[in-house]
């Protein structure tokens, strides 16, 4: 289908999605001062004559011109489990399916993703700085944010810094934005701990979409 990027909504998450979030093991790439700030998990998923399948592997790459932060290295992450991956798969098949062309054939790749901050440290939810990803489309899809300030996510095809950008919001529960990765390059402001002292956090699914054949 042809968009450059769409922002939506979905009501009802399962509860089994939101609380899977609780148990993402630290991403031990990086750190904010001393604390693991990313908790993470990620799974691809096949799409093929309409059908979903789960890949097992759970490597991932992206070159270092993609990724000046983390790229030109293989990541390799704990995976979702079977049973939150098939809550993905029907979220999936009721709100996205329908933006893609249906003649086509699918890899997507889902990242379960908790940034976290607090007194002593700031969450940065996008350590590489504005980019793309390298694949046809992107979706960020807040979970919850729980006491934060920015989180701003933002998308630009321009990156002169004179130039607006093309969108900006702080996703709250349950919003989407979904993108044309070739397009616009993305990024998400770092969140800092909000008014009250407790458990500062955003959670997020980034689901990656490729074309396959
Ligand atoms: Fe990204």
């Amino acid at each position: 289908m042809n968009f450059d990027f769409i922002k939506g909504k979905i009501k009802n998450i399962n509860i089994k999605i939101t609380e899977s979030f609780n148990k993402l093991p630290p991403d031990k790439n990086e750190k904010s001062k001393n604390y693991f700030f990313r908790f993470r998990r990620y799974s691809r998923l096949n799409y093929i004559s309409k059908k979903f399948t789960m890949d097992p592997g759970s490597d991932f790459y992206q070159k270092k011109k993609m990724n000046r932060y983390s790229g030109g290295k293989i990541r390799r992450f704990a995976s979702i489990d079977k049973k939150t991956l098939n809550h993905v798969i029907e979220l999936i098949k009721k709100n996205f399916v329908i933006f893609l062309n249906p003649n086509k054939n699918y890899k997507f790749g889902i990242h379960f993703l908790r940034i976290k901050c607090g007194n002593n440290f700031v969450g940065y939810p996008v350590p590489e700085g504005w980019h793309k990803d390298g694949f046809d489309f992107v979706i960020v899809l807040n979970i919850i944010s729980k006491n934060i300030m920015g989180g701003t996510t933002r998308l630009k095809t321009n990156m002169n810094l004179d130039k607006k950008d093309d969108f900006a919001e702080f996703l709250k529960k349950g919003e989407f934005i979904f993108f044309d990765d070739k397009k616009y390059n993305h990024y998400t402001d770092p969140i800092t701990i909000g008014k009250e002292k407790k458990k500062s956090f955003r959670d997020t699914i980034v689901i990656t979409i490729k074309t396959s054949n």
